[in-house]
């Protein structure tokens, strides 16, 4: 049974191809809040003061960072792009800016720690972006609101009611000028986030009047025509962004497909977090990444490394785990999208539109037969992805008081014991 097209995204401003193909990229989060070590929110969480603050950005010495061995991570786990926070919301910059002295260089790090980051993962042929927080704070003249570390400082406020949003906005363009020109090409920009529907009576919420939003992305597109932007500004650009969990269905904005990236924790922090133990299993995450597959969306997967500059080992743990699944399934998720059939119980397809291929990603292994209605008739040869042993199809059944088994519904008659991989998946090949 064909459930109709694969849904199509209009065109966006950016060239989005490779994105939709790779599906699969490493996101990191990197800033001074890895030395407090509880969340990138630490600021505003425990209402810091810049004072209070100002500690971890002095001990900050990155000794053991190698953003070769990040690079290397990233590809194995099977990642083909990454974006890393340029900036957070605590107003901390990774590289030379010249905008600020609140920068990396400053720091015991004592050099630009994004550089070297681009020409890593360039040289590992991974594609690249730029997280850069609309937020900040840290800047002088970021206008104090509800989500600001010191909103519930009266006295602070009141000292601060002057400030001139208008100068911040201008070091905010100032900045992401600086970061395309340097950078350039950049694969990815990644604005985050606006909250202009939020009020608390005495403020109000940040968007796209606030950030000059418009004027913004028209200077990054000057610089960067082909460049991928998200809608975090508030404009509608190249992609959407659902964060920590995945839609249900293929996302959609006033009715019609969007492109869409889900992005991901591997312990609900974003920022390194020492005591955390929310870790998702290597088995769920794979999961996570077929159904948003399977779905048409992308999967950008967190990590957060240490004040020291690595990643948590139990992170490489888990990335392990994954690049072990992706080495043996990739092709079931480079260049694939939602598949026009319906899917069986327990079970994801994803399809690849220009081989033809079709993946059963079966999530519960069942009894020995799998019924796939609707191709009967298409597909040629299966054959399981992991070891291409073939699959083999009961083409006159015999158990067919089964009430459902139509004259285009085939049978996959299935070993008992399933591949010891994660999500076991079978390749099936359509007829040309
Ligand atoms: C949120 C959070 C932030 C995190 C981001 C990732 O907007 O403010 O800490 O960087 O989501 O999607």
């Amino acid at each position: 049974m064909t459930t109709g097209a694969i849904p199509r995204p209009a065109d966006t401003p950016g060239k989005t191809d490779w994105f939709v193909h790779d599906r699969f990229g490493l996101f990191i989060h990197w800033g001074i809040y890895a030395m407090a070590a509880r969340h990138e929110w630490v600021k505003q969480r425990e209402q810091i003061t810049d004072e209070d603050y100002q500690p971890y950005f002095d001990h900050f010495d990155p000794d053991l960072y190698d953003p070769d061995e990040w690079a290397a991570t990233a590809k194995s786990a099977g990642m083909k792009y990454a974006v890393i926070t340029s900036k957070h919301h605590d107003g901390f910059c990774l590289w030379d800016s010249q905008f600020t002295d609140y920068k990396a260089p400053n720091t015991p790090a004592g050099r630009d720690l994004l550089r070297p980051w681009v020409e890593a993962f360039r040289e590992a042929g991974l594609k690249i972006g730029f997280y850069h927080s609309l937020i900040d704070w840290h800047h002088p003249e970021f206008t104090v609101d509800g989500i600001h570390p010191q909103a519930n400082d009266l006295a602070f406020r009141a000292a601060n009611a002057q400030r001139d949003m208008s100068k911040y906005v201008e070091y905010l363009h100032n900045q992401v000028r600086e970061l395309v020109t340097l950078f350039n090409p950049l694969d990815i920009l990644w604005l985050d986030f606006s909250y202009s529907q939020r009020d608390w009576g005495w403020s109000k919420g940040k968007g796209k009047d606030d950030w000059e939003s418009e004027r913004l992305i028209r200077m990054v597109r000057e610089i960067q025509p082909d460049i991928l932007i998200n809608n975090r500004s508030e404009i509608e650009q190249d992609f959407r962004t659902p964060e920590q969990f995945v839609p249900r269905g293929w996302l959609h904005a006033d009715g019609k497909p969007v492109i869409w990236e889900a992005c991901q924790t591997l312990n609900g922090s974003w920022g390194y977090d020492r005591d955390n133990l929310d870790w998702k299993d290597p088995d769920l995450l794979v999961r996570m990444i077929v159904d948003a597959v399977s779905k048409g969306g992308n999967i950008l997967l967190n990590v957060g490394p240490t004040g020291r500059g690595e990643l948590d080992p139990r992170a490489l743990d888990t990335l392990a785990d994954i690049g072990e699944w992706m080495r043996l399934h990739g092709r079931a998720i480079y260049g694939c999208t939602q598949a026009p059939f319906s899917t069986p119980p327990d079970c994801r397809y994803t399809y690849n539109p220009a081989s033809k291929r079709l993946y059963l990603h079966v999530f519960a292994w069942p009894l020995k037969y799998l019924y796939l209605d609707g191709l009967r008739q298409r597909v040629v040869y299966a054959q399981l992805l992991n070891d291409a042993s073939e699959i083999r199809r009961l083409d006159a059944p015999q158990h067919h008081d089964s009430p459902d088994i139509g004259a285009d519904t085939l049978v996959l008659e299935l070993p008992i014991q399933p591949p010891d991989v994660e999500v076991p998946v079978i390749e099936l090949f359509l007829e040309g």
